[in-house]
């Protein structure tokens, strides 16, 4: 755990050089806006600990995978979002020595990210060998008005000498990943240009045959003055700059500005790409900085007034929470169905920028209650596209008519997981998948999304779910081998209470989701079952009976689910017998010694009572919880959510904020020394997660036969003053503060809100707002 990040509620603050946390710094102090994004990188030259990354959304490389023994069925690939052309460079040389942060002394250094307004502000005083002292400010951001468009102000002021300094502003594009398994390129360049004060380079990515163009343009004022100036264009391969020389003066301020734009194939002809990069560089240059970073402020200041959460009493929780939303906007828009979220979004290499069940299980509520509808859509509309490639992964490992697997990671719709246990067996991804459906239509009620795209996809699931389980004679019972559950460290189990679970729902669902669209749209229902060849009564007969016959392990004297069959079997301990120094566990234990533990690397039993809560009573729940919290290393960033969120609902306060602490400041604090990797973006949601469903008690609540309703039975915390949080439910924008003693709740709409606060009904008029007192409540 570091704590070397100043404390303040709207900004991520670095005060004085931390050489070695260089890369974590990066990874917290990035920027992006959905379509593009970068790590907190130096513009100038840096010879020291460094990752470089940008990226551009949707641009990936089917790295060919590497595995010890190749198993039939295993992805020929894992897709990685490319580290790509690095457009923020400015190199500067003063008289034959370079600013390199590395080699020279640094005083007064501070960089800043700061998330109200969205850009990343550096400053410092160098002092090179020759004892020149360079002062330099800059301030930088991923445009979320422009989306394909950065810019720079880098300024330099030399502090006690007048001097030639050379500035070069470049594009750079022999990038490599860090982590290429075989070492390879992934660019090939297509061609480059450079004019007076601007460069272009066009790269297209290696066997997928995606194009960026890359531009830049630079403007120098010296005085508060734009200047002219003399540039020598340069080129080697994948490489463009202008270099300029200019007389500077002790004292005398010389602002850079650089304009980028990266534009993708996935937007643009490739054949015109590089004149439509010159036409956007044309549209921001015109636009100018100043008006750029101000539509920019704007742009985020209309961000938080639909999603900021306000913690009084409490800096670091307070800045804990904005970072989380801060970064979840930066990484995903909504704006394109084509997209998705990567568990490390734009700021690190791992995981590959790929997607994964936490988009569904976890980041899906956040956008749902904190932006537009179409956002959330767009993020099902995604796995719908795909469906054609979920089917053919499940026929490659045997399943048929229709059946589909969606995978574990991918890019496009096909797998590239491979590690049999998780590609072949962590099948729950399914489930998740089903149920987003599940919790679109609840908390929107938008039901003809099932008839457009919804149910297509709950059929396939179903399929597949009704062709992985078998009969059992010894049981008489429908059973799952041979699979992993959301608990890692557990592999190639029988019967995972979670993933039968899901499973038995799904087919559930389906039969619901069939008998609505029935009613919505016959003649849409009729044209779906002839078109995936959907025979209602036989496969629905099959269905019925495995719902009815699912094997749920259970153990009837503790009360409680079994993770999987033949869970009582191991040496039952607490995580608190753990000896110090041998946590994490995945740190320091072998791998055998960790499967045959007791040890539950995330929610898992608890993961399902979580997202079936209405279908369990509060006495199962807590029974549940004292059994498998104890047990629970919280080795992956997305279970300590999910155990707040539980805790909350027990009334149990100390053991909710415990770990919503464990979730709220992961990244900043560096809580499991991998931040420099990147930041966990898909476990912000769950920190976002543990304070409006856990801490705010946010539900939707669905009676036979009525529309849902919003429920909401918040508590504040005791180490806090007040919690303030906003969302959005159907068309109204609400805000619900609570504080130790009361409750408001403030409907920004002009309409009406009706809700059940802490088991009363309430109404709240348009343009309104009602306090609630919570005497007697605990
Ligand atoms: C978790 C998975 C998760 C993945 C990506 C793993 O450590 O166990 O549930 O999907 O990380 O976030």
């Amino acid at each position: 755990m570091k704590n070397y990040i100043t404390q303040d509620p709207w900004c991520i603050i670095e005060e004085g050089f931390h050489r070695d946390y260089n890369e974590i710094s990066e990874s917290v102090m990035s920027l992006g806006n959905g379509r593009l994004g970068q790590r907190g990188n130096f513009e100038e030259k840096f010879t020291g600990k460094t990752l470089q990354g940008n990226y551009v959304a949707g641009v990936y490389y089917p790295d060919k995978t590497r595995v010890g023994w190749w198993k039939n069925g295993y992805p020929e690939y894992f897709a990685k979002v490319l580290n790509a052309a690095n457009w923020i460079g400015i190199d500067i040389d003063i008289e034959y020595e370079s600013l390199d942060l590395n080699h020279c002394e640094v005083r007064n250094f501070r960089r800043e990210l700061n998330m109200q307004e969205g850009y990343l502000e550096r400053s410092f005083v160098a002092i090179l060998k020759s004892g020149k002292e360079l002062q330099v400010n800059s301030k930088r951001f991923c445009s979320i008005v422009d989306d394909e468009a950065g810019v720079i102000r880098y300024a330099i002021k030399p502090l006690n000498f007048d001097a030639k300094i050379t500035i070069t502003p470049y594009i750079d594009g022999a990038i490599r990943n860090r982590d290429a398994n075989y070492d390879e390129t992934f660019w090939d360049e297509v061609r480059k240009e450079t004019g007076y004060g601007e460069a272009y380079i066009e790269l297209r990515t290696r066997k997928t045959g995606f194009h960026v163009a890359t531009g830049m343009a630079i403007e120098i004022e010296q005085d508060g003055v734009k200047i002219d100036y003399q540039s020598q264009p340069i080129k080697y391969e994948k490489y463009v700059a202008n270099r300029m020389t200019l007389d500077c003066r002790q004292g005398q301020e010389t602002v850079i500005y650089k304009y980028a734009v990266n534009l993708s194939s996935l937007n643009y002809d490739p054949d015109t790409i590089l004149l439509e990069a010159r036409q956007s560089m044309q549209r921001i240059t015109r636009k100018g900085f100043d008006k750029m970073l101000f539509e920019q402020m704007q742009a985020w200041a209309d961000k938080w007034k639909m999603n900021d959460i306000i913690i009084d009493g409490d800096v670091a929780a307070q800045q804990g929470i904005r970072f989380n939303i801060f970064q979840l906007n930066q990484t995903y828009t909504g704006e394109d169905e084509r997209l998705n979220i990567g568990p490390k979004g734009f700021t690190g290499e791992k995981y590959g920028g790929s997607t994964y069940w936490d988009t569904e299980a976890y980041c899906l509520p956040f956008y749902l209650s904190t932006a537009d509808q179409k956002v959330a859509k767009n993020l099902l509309v995604y796995r719908y596209k795909q469906l054609g490639k979920a089917i053919e992964n499940g026929q490659k490992l045997g399943f048929r008519a229709g059946a589909a697997l969606y995978p574990m990671v991918t890019m496009n719709g096909e797998e590239c997981h491979n590690e049999w246990e998780i590609t072949f067996e962590e099948i729950h991804r399914n489930g998740a998948i089903a149920y987003a459906i599940y919790d679109y239509v609840r908390y929107t009620g938008d039901e003809h999304y099932l008839v457009e795209y919804g149910l297509e996809v709950l059929i396939a699931i179903s399929r597949f779910w009704s062709q992985r389980v078998h009969w059992s004679q010894a049981k008489q019972q429908y059973v799952m081998l041979g699979v992993t559950g959301p608990n890692e460290y557990e592999n190639n189990v029988n019967n995972n209470w979670y993933t039968n679970y899901i499973a038995a729902w799904t087919l559930r669902y389906t039969i619901e989701a069939i008998e609505k669209v029935k009613v919505l749209d016959a003649e849409k229902y009729g044209d779906l079952i002839d078109r995936i060849h959907f025979r209602e009564e036989k496969e629905m007969a099959t269905v019925r009976q495995i719902i009815e016959k699912i094997y749920l392990p259970k153990d009837d004297e503790r009360g409680v689910f079994l993770q999987q069959e033949g869970f009582l079997d191991k040496d039952l301990m607490p995580v608190t017998d753990i000896p110090k120094g041998q946590r994490p566990i995945n740190q320091h234990w072998s791998w055998d010694r960790i499967l045959r533990s007791c040890f539950i690397k995330q929610a898992d039993v608890l993961q399902g009572l979580y997202f079936f809560e209405d279908e369990f009573d509060t006495e199962t729940l807590r029974r549940n919880f004292d059994f498998y919290e104890p047990m629970t290393v919280h080795e992956s960033s997305l279970s300590p959510c999910v155990h707040s969120i539980q805790a909350s609902k027990l009334g149990m306060r100390e053991k909710a904020y415990e770990m919503y602490l464990r979730t709220a400041r992961l990244d900043l604090d560096d809580y499991n020394n991998d931040t420099e990797d990147g930041c966990h973006i898909t476990s912000m949601a769950g920190t976002w997660l543990a304070v409006v469903k856990g801490f705010g008690g946010l539900r939707v609540e669905q009676e036979q036969g009525a529309d849902s309703q919003l429920v909401l039975n918040p508590y504040c915390p005791d180490q806090w003053q007040s919690l303030a949080f906003k969302i959005r439910f159907r068309s109204a924008l609400l805000q619900i503060t609570t504080t130790q003693t009361d409750i408001t709740v403030k409907n920004f709409s002009a309409q009406p809100v009706t809700l059940k606060l802490h088991d009363k009904a309430l109404t709240i008029k348009g343009q309104n707002q009602q306090t609630v007192s919570l005497k007697g409540k605990s």
